[in-house]
């Protein structure tokens, strides 16, 4: 982190910052960290926010003075900005890690946490050779990322990169086949409420006339891709048991602004060692 002055909780400042480091950065992200932000700010994405109040008592209960803690994917400094909150002055050291550097640098351009140190470093999970380092991993909804294929690939590395005594906390969602189908049969539409929305509740599109707006058809057509294919819990502690964590707990994630429906559309966290 070199720090400038950008605040985490800035959001048209981030967004700002993702839609002109992407331009750069990103490679085939299909829009994604150029469109987040935006979608961020008006509250229209997967986002941390509804989630904070299940994940900080975890993240709380994982975490000493000195702890190593890796981010493992972050669209944004939301999940680094909860671990710093929650430890309230307890010096830490942080990796933010991602696949993109789109993120990464709009992280670079926060301004430094007093306590703690934070690095980031653009890296593919699915080659993860860390071994007994880190004391907590955190990983938001990230996992639904990775293909289906590579995913216990993934969890392995992850459980080799725990220290030892370390935690995983992973969140993960559920969505049923109903859901996936409707997502996808309604793409234009989305992509109208989409900018109706934007700009009903203020915030600006980045860029020139237009340009927002195309990115975000592409982001669209691939928003499917990144639905979860999974639809239980069990499921989720399987993958899980198959990259060698044993799931301590895990609990479904109550959301102010949803509640669990037909789609099976839920959150869960899982801590596992
Ligand atoms: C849904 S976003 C995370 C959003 C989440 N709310 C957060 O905490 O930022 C998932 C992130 O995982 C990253 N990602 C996907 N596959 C990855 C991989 N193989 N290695 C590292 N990061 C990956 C993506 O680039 C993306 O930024």
């Amino acid at each position: 982190m070199t720090g400038t002055s950008l605040s985490p909780h800035d959001l048209i400042g981030l967004a700002r910052a993702g839609w002109r480091h992407g331009a750069t950065h990103c490679v085939a992200c299909d829009g994604y960290h150029q469109v987040w932000g935006s979608l961020r700010a008006a509250g229209l994405n997967a986002g941390l926010a509804s989630d904070e109040q299940g994940l900080a008592p975890q993240i709380a209960a994982a975490l000493s003075p000195g702890a190593h803690v890796l981010v493992a994917g972050a669209a944004d400094p939301a999940l680094l900005d909860l671990v710093v909150r929650t430890a309230s002055g307890m010096p830490l050291s942080i990796l933010v890690a991602d696949l993109c550097r789109t993120p990464l640098a709009v992280i670079d351009e926060l301004e430094p946490y007093a306590e703690t140190d934070v690095l980031t470093e653009q890296l593919d999970l699915t080659r993860l050779d860390h071994v007994a380092r880190w004391d907590l991993i955190l990983s938001h909804l990230m996992i639904a990322h990775v293909p289906a294929g590579d995913r216990v690939e993934v969890l392995k590395r992850l459980r080799r990169a725990l220290a030892p005594g370390g935690r995983l906390i992973l969140v993960a969602r559920t969505v049923g086949e109903a859901a996936r189908d409707e997502a996808a049969d309604d793409e234009a539409a989305w992509v109208d409420r989409t900018l109706a929305r934007l700009a009903s509740r203020g915030v600006p599109t980045p860029g020139a006339p237009g340009e927002f707006d195309a990115l975000l058809r592409v982001y669209a057509a691939h928003r499917t891709d990144r639905l979860w294919d999974l639809a239980t819990p069990e499921a989720i502690a399987g993958l899980l048991t198959a990259g060698g964590f044993e799931v301590v707990e895990f609990a479904r994630l109550a959301r102010a602004d949803r509640e669990p429906g037909a789609d099976g559309k839920a959150r869960y966290v899982f801590v596992a060692r």
